[in-house]
């Protein structure tokens, strides 16, 4: 079995491992499963793969680290010896120790991880950042990255790659960015239900995220009206920040 393993609260996370599931599925003739990690509360003790099982493992990067509760989440389920693939996605600022955190919580759970890749998705914040990302180059880029993968898979060759990144990881505090709710909101209560924190009360759907808030931005995707908006003030000074440093096109990396 393939399992894909994500925490992809706009997508783009999503997008990135089901390219890379999918190319490996077909070239190793597996059959494919999910776990979502923005399901809150399930108990994941209950996830314990097999040691022929294979595992994309894609994660966000919020401020060049794993968001932590997707980080506790994956830290719950056991890989108990399978393969994995971790791939960090980011929306072409920088990735920074992110991809080095990713695989070594994944090998703190038991998954022996023989492949890492960076990938860039349309930023979730600011969305003109890698807009359209991943695009028809990123797919056949990462289509390349599978065949290499397959083929370390098929040798039977388990080395753990050398992954970017310093320890201790960067800090990241969280941005007070916070969503709220506009006068179109018609108390559908969908992004109380789908927030990963539960951040919004389901019986106000139209009050501001709390400060539980991770700031990931599914309240503002899943919002059917398109009610749900970030800070404005806090969105501009962040579109100030990054822009300049995300005008070149970063491209996927993999490191095997
Ligand atoms: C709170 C937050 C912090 C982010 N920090 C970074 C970052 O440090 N570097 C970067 O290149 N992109 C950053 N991004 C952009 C996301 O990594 C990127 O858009 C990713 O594809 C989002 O995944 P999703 O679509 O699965 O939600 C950040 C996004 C959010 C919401």
């Amino acid at each position: 079995m393939l399992y894909k393993i994500t925490f992809s609260p706009t997508g783009g996370t999503d997008r990135i491992a089901d390219l890379l599931g999918d190319y490996l599925s077909k070239s190793l003739k597996a059959k494919t499963s999910g776990i979502n990690l923005l399901v809150r509360d399930p108990d994941r003790r209950q996830s314990l793969l097999r040691e022929t099982d294979i595992a994309v493992i894609a994660m966000p990067v919020f401020g060049g680290r794993i968001p932590a509760v997707a980080a506790s989440r994956l830290r719950m389920i056991r890989g108990n010896g399978s393969r994995a693939i971790v791939a960090a996605v980011y929306g072409n600022r920088a990735y920074d120790d992110s991809l080095r955190e990713l695989a070594d919580i994944a090998e703190a759970s038991g998954f022996r991880v023989i492949a890492a890749i960076a990938a860039i998705a349309e930023h979730s914040i600011i969305h003109e950042i890698a807009q359209g990302r991943p695009d028809d180059e990123d797919r056949s880029q990462l289509a390349r990255m599978t065949e290499e993968i397959a083929g370390k898979l098929d040798r039977n060759d388990d080395s753990r790659p050398s992954v970017p990144g310093s320890w201790p990881y960067k800090v990241f505090h969280g941005i007070p960015l916070g969503t709220y709710a506009t006068d179109d909101c018609i108390f559908c209560t969908s992004c109380a239900l789908e927030c990963p924190v539960g951040a919004i009360p389901e019986e106000r759907p139209n009050q501001p995220s709390n400060g539980s808030c991770i700031s990931c931005m599914r309240c503002v995707a899943v919002c059917p009206v398109q009610a749900r908006r970030p800070d404005d003030a806090v969105t501009e000074v962040i579109r100030h920040k990054i822009s300049p440093v995300c005008v070149e096109r970063k491209e996927a990396e993999l490191f095997i």
